[in-house]
């Protein structure tokens, strides 16, 4: 997890790096989405950005729309799919986006003061077991984890947080293994701290590590 020169982005951006995530580089960017924006077009405007950023084309050339009926974002440049996984969060008036051309990745925002006990429900023993909670942040934690992890596994299934297994968890990064209808997924992340939010983002392993972990 080595931070490297930032990439090439529009100014907007309020955070903008590249990092290496298992190996993987990863852009992401945070902002706060305009007074009348819509989270969603700001979030996948964000997105496009980074895509255009990493593929050295132009931003107009760049599209980023759901998949149906999933929902999970996809890129497309002058209208056929890029090389590149995309994923989106936003919470309030926070928008994030992360690329990376290597792996599927996801990114999830959360704000801690919403995760609370309520969501020990979707959590195991073990899981709640796998970090003192000494700053507060383990359910926001095990949460943005999951979330990050179903992103970034691509399975097209439902949300489903029991199925997504959080299996080694530290203030700073975590493991993953999510269980689909039809396959199974594993991989890491890495956490990082934004205007008071948790930022988890995760990178799904290759496909043949994805078999090894199945
Ligand atoms: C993925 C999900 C858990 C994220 O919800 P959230 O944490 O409350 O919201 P976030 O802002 O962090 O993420 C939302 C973004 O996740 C992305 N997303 C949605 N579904 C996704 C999926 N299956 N895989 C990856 N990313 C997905 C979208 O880009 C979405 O942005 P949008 O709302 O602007 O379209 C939620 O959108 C979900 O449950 N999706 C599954 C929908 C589903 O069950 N579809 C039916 C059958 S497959």
């Amino acid at each position: 997890m080595i931070d490297c020169p930032a990439p090439e982005l529009h100014s907007h951006s309020r955070v903008a790096r590249r990092l290496a995530i298992a190996g993987c580089q990863v852009d992401f960017a945070l902002d706060c989405m305009t007074e009348r924006g819509s989270a969603s077009a700001e979030a996948a405007w964000l997105a496009e950005h980074l895509v255009a950023a990493r593929l050295g084309c132009e931003d107009r050339t760049v599209r980023v729309a759901p998949l149906q009926p999933s929902g999970r974002p996809v890129a497309m440049v002058r209208g056929r799919p890029a090389a590149v996984h995309v994923s989106v969060s936003h919470v309030g008036s926070m928008i994030a986006a992360a690329a990376c051309d290597s792996a599927g990745i996801g990114i999830d925002i959360v704000d801690p003061t919403e995760a609370g006990r309520a969501l020990d429900v979707w959590f195991t023993p073990d899981e709640l077991a796998l970090l003192p909670d000494d700053d507060g942040l383990l359910r926001a934690r095990l949460w943005g984890a999951k979330e990050a992890a179903f992103k970034a596994a691509r399975l097209d299934d439902g949300f489903r947080p029991r199925s997504v297994e959080i299996e080694h968890l530290g203030r700073t990064g975590f493991r993953w293994h999510v269980r689909g209808e039809h396959a199974a997924v594993c991989g890491q992340g890495i956490f990082t701290v934004a205007d008071m939010h948790l930022v988890a983002m995760a990178v799904a392993a290759d496909a043949a590590e994805a078999v090894a972990c199945s």
